[in-house]
């Protein structure tokens, strides 16, 4: 199954270009299955349909389906949640107090996630199309994998450890509840469910992301962090979708500032995001909603390419041999070494841009290495081992 996932700035045209692409993907005779992480649920409106959690026909072969995040919660989180509300109530906070509080923000999030590879067992899509929350809570998303099994790997395994041979002790001494059993097999389920996600998402073959803008100065400056920060977690990024383009149709004097401005900025999304190809969508004469609607702004969107296919291809993680050195390569497109900062430990490398931090497990032929020096040029960090 290949699954295409689709971000940018709030409103920029993600739902409408998702749900194009999924009718562009079963015309071109795909099972495809269509899911919004959008907490907005705007995919419904966007077919001008109903949807719930169950996969609902929208057109031949194209399914689409809105998650519910509380029924999710309780059958995957139950357990924890319990716990949780034992916890609090300990603490002494009422009832309803626990109620809100065992409620962990984003979990949502990952639910949508562990659906994403839940699709993929199940086997019964060609395609998966990932209508993602704005850009903000979609790196979030998306780094959480990476961060959760970072913390469970080292912490987790001591935790239940201490509270295995603890357990009666801290019990009797303080009354804290103790996580039980089940607790910990809540956490663990869910934590070789998000590690199955981050194999996925980093697997070109099998996924990829889109990064939907529009001709303007704060979507594009947003796009190109988005586009930095996915690189660093090692998630694909094959297409630009610059969308709201104003066809030349429109002559009125009123816009004529607004098309120099677009001129402008889609010169500069080509050269800053190049090689990524940047695909183009003009401003509908009215909004875009229905399968006929959507179906004609797909087919203008992709011309004569494959919507599902892997538009390019390109590895953000790279080892090669330079004489006698090794040198890993990690892209991160338009990062400064003002936001960067590279550490590494006998096992890892950690890379910080800006507020996002990724330890990168370093393979045999380069621990036992040591640090020769790193570079930031055009966009690719070059860490040398001698
Ligand atoms: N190319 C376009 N031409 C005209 N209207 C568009 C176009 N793309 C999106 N829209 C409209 O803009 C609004 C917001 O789009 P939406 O896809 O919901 O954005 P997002 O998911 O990024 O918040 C919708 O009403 C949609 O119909
Ligand atoms: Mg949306």
């Amino acid at each position: 199954m290949r699954t295409i996932l689709f971000t940018g700035k709030g409103g920029v045209g993600k739902t409408t270009v998702a749900a194009a692409t999924a009718l562009q993907c079963s015309q071109a005779g795909l099972r495809t299955a269509v899911m919004s992480t959008d907490p907005a649920h705007s995919l419904a409106d966007s077919f001008d349909v109903d949807l719930d959690g169950s996969l609902t026909e929208v057109a031949p072969r194209c399914w689409a389906t809105q998650l519910d995040a509380t029924e999710r919660m309780e059958t995957n989180w139950g357990e924890i949640r319990g716990y949780l509300r034992d916890v609090f109530d300990w603490a002494g906070l009422d009832e309803v107090e626990a109620e809100e509080l065992s409620i962990i923000p984003g979990l949502d999030e990952i639910f949508a996630l562990t659906d994403i590879t839940a699709f993929e067992r199940a086997g019964d899509h060609d395609v998966l199309i990932v209508d993602c929350a704005p850009t903000a809570e979609t790196i979030r998303f998306l780094s959480l994998p990476d961060i959760l099994s970072w913390y469970m790997d080292r912490v987790f395994p001591m935790g239940r450890r201490l509270t295995q041979s603890l357990g009666p002790v801290v019990q009797r001494l303080a009354q804290v509840p103790v996580a039980g059993d089940e607790v910990f097999g809540a956490a663990e389920r869910m934590y070789r469910q998000l590690d199955g996600v981050r194999d996925l998402l980093r697997d070109g073959d099998r996924s990829t992301v889109r990064l939907v803008v529009n001709p303007e100065k704060m979507v594009i400056a947003e796009a190109r962090r988005t586009y930095t920060y996915l690189s660093l977690f090692g998630y694909r990024v094959d297409a630009v979708i610059a969308n709201r383009i104003l066809p030349e149709q429109v002559t009125d004097p009123w816009f004529s500032q607004w098309k120099d401005a677009q001129v402008r900025h889609l010169e500069t999304i080509d050269e800053g995001f190049a090689p990524l190809p940047v695909l183009r969508a003009h401003l509908a004469d009215a909004e875009v909603v229905g399968v006929d609607r959507l179906d004609e702004l797909g087919a203008s969107l992709y011309g004569d390419r494959e919507a599902h296919g892997v538009l390019i291809d390109r590895d953000p993680l790279r080892i090669e041999r330079r004489g006698d050195e090794l040198v890993l390569s990690l892209d991160l497109p338009f990062a400064t070494k003002a936001d960067l900062d590279v550490s590494r430990s006998p096992e890892e490398l950690f890379v910080r841009v800006g507020p996002y931090r990724r330890a990168v497990l370093l393979p045999d032929s380069l621990r036992r290495r040591e640090v020769a020096g790193a570079s930031l040029c055009d966009g690719v960090l070059d860490i040398t081992f001698s």
